[in-house]
């Protein structure tokens, strides 16, 4: 197996700097590539967290003016991923979440803070580091689309070029006038390279010239191909549909493991899934909810946008209520969907339990103690909260989206195939058709046999990076082998 040296560009990456699933992706598929005999490095800006916790790091290079203030790139290690930090103060030395101000609105020079990461990763890219020259660059998200297009305009020989994307909806738009500072030729301000609706996309940039595309599910990877999962970028990807490719995401199945999670109230296994219960009344009690083994206990745990479909889920308080079920919600997003979720938990005591916020530990412990995850996404490219699941025995009721239509097997589905089945979709995105799956949820949790194989259908499905790691290895392959 010939090595193969890969730099990944990413915005967040866990443990670091997470908000969702894309810091889980990129925290997770280096360590799994190693086995893969790709070592791959990964590029993130200098934020508070980052430079704390690479304190040690070595200064590889350092400039007096990148981007209009001093800047450094260095080089360090954190929990066995190796990383590349591109400390720029004036640009990313910001307290909180990597994109928003406290206010919850998008920096305003976000579009210069995400082109200087995209520059540096273009100049990785051509050498600037001798003792870690790749063969390929990987762009995550908008945050990273310019990478390939700056080794596009840069018009030297160059190393292949992977785009990524976890989200069409976040499509890093900004005024044309950018361009004259961000260091590309104003011929890039063109349909054929950045224009976007008068302005620029840097999404565009990533998706008109790197040499390949992935998505993380196949279903995804057809839904964004059309007018409307392609959410402005359908024609660009069916013309580009010969280089696009749908890999499914892993979890980290060290982090999610209910043998030995240190967050959990009771660690449990096939075997012993009766414990699941001790975590169950564990979780009723944080949510304020009445402890019951008997009531169905339905989990979320989400960020609280249009996307994840939660309006809906509020809809269905009275099935959620007459089928005689639980709610535990974890969430923060939208003020709107939180304060409707409060109230709805003040309506309710007892069977509604809200808690608003970012809490991994809770994450873990709704994983553990719930009987069902709900994930009632408008779309999903693929959606992590159903993995874990999967892999703590809560079974997953999901639209049949994205990539939950390609993790999750329905149990109608299980006998026409013969599959396992592991949980429950439903479709169209409405209200109604929830509705419809909380209902046939229940009547099956009242069955032990049948809610028993479903657990067990989800605790055998493998849900780790192994496999589509090497998805990802061989595509890096393919592609050098290609460029020659
Ligand atoms: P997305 O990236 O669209 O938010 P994913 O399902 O891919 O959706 O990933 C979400 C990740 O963030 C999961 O690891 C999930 O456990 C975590 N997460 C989301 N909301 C919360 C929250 N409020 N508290 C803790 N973890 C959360
Ligand atoms: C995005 C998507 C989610 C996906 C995650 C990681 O945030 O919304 O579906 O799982 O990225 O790829």
């Amino acid at each position: 197996m010939t090595p193969v040296r890969v730099l990944a560009v990413a915005s967040e990456v866990y443990p670091i700097v997470k908000t969702g699933g894309l810091a889980d992706v990129a925290g997770a598929l280096p360590l799994a590539l190693k086995a893969h005999g790709v070592e791959m490095r990964t590029l993130m800006p200098g934020y508070p967290d980052v430079m704390r916790r690479l304190a040690g790091a070595d200064e590889i290079r350092r400039w007096p003016d990148y981007f209009g203030g001093p800047g450094r790139l260095l080089a360090g290690s954190h929990d066995g991923l190796d990383l590349f930090v591109l400390d720029v103060p004036h640009l990313y030395a910001r307290p909180g979440n990597p994109y928003v101000t406290a206010e919850g609105v998008d920096w305003p020079d976000n579009g210069l803070r995400f082109a200087a990461l995209s520059r540096i990763a273009a100049d990785i890219g051509h050498g600037l580091v001798p003792a870690f020259v790749p063969d390929v660059v990987h762009a995550h998200d908008w945050q990273a689309g310019l990478a390939p297009a700056y080794l596009h305009y840069d018009g030297r020989p160059r190393p292949g070029t992977v785009m990524t994307i976890h989200n069409m909806a976040y499509q890093g738009k900004f005024a044309s006038e950018l361009i004259g500072s961000i260091g590309l030729p104003w011929s890039s301000l063109d349909v054929h390279g950045l224009e976007y609706f008068g302005g620029i996309s840097f999404l565009k940039a990533g998706l008109q010239f790197a040499d390949r595309i992935t998505t993380v599910s196949p279903t995804y990877a057809r839904e964004i191909q059309s007018d409307e999962g392609g959410m402005g970028f359908g024609g660009l990807l069916r013309e580009r549909a010969g280089v696009l490719s749908g890999i499914l995401n892993g979890i980290d199945t060290e982090v999610w493991n209910p043998k030995t999670d240190p967050h959990i109230a009771y660690r449990f296994g096939a075997q012993d899934l009766t414990f699941r219960a001790a975590n169950k009344a564990v979780l009723q009690q944080q949510f304020n909810l009445d402890s019951s083994d008997e009531a169905p206990l339905l989990g979320v745990i989400s960020r609280l946008s249009w996307q994840k479909g939660l309006d809906l889920l509020l809809e269905t308080i009275p099935t959620i209520l007459e089928q005689g079920m639980q709610l535990a919600l974890l969430g923060s997003g939208d003020r709107d969907l939180q304060d409707r979720y409060q109230a709805a938990a003040r309506a309710n005591p007892g069977r509604i339990g809200v808690v608003i916020g970012y809490d991994e530990i809770l994450a873990h412990l709704i994983q553990a103690g719930s009987d069902a995850l709900i994930v009632p996404s408008r779309f999903e490219p693929c959606g992590l909260t159903q993995l874990c699941a999967l892999r703590y025995a809560a079974v997953p009721i999901v639209s049949r989206v994205g990539g939950l239509e390609d993790t999750i097997i329905d149990i109608g589905e299980a006998d026409a195939s013969d599959r396992d089945a592991t949980g429950f979709k439903f479709a169209p995105v409405t209200a109604d058709a929830l509705s419809g799956a909380l209902r046939k949820a229940n009547t099956a949790f009242h069955n032990k046999g049948i809610w028993r194989r479903l657990q067990l259908g989800g605790l055998a499905t493998d849900v780790s990076w192994r496999n589509r790691a090497g998805d990802y290895a061989a595509l890096y392959r393919d592609l050098i082998s290609r460029r020659g």
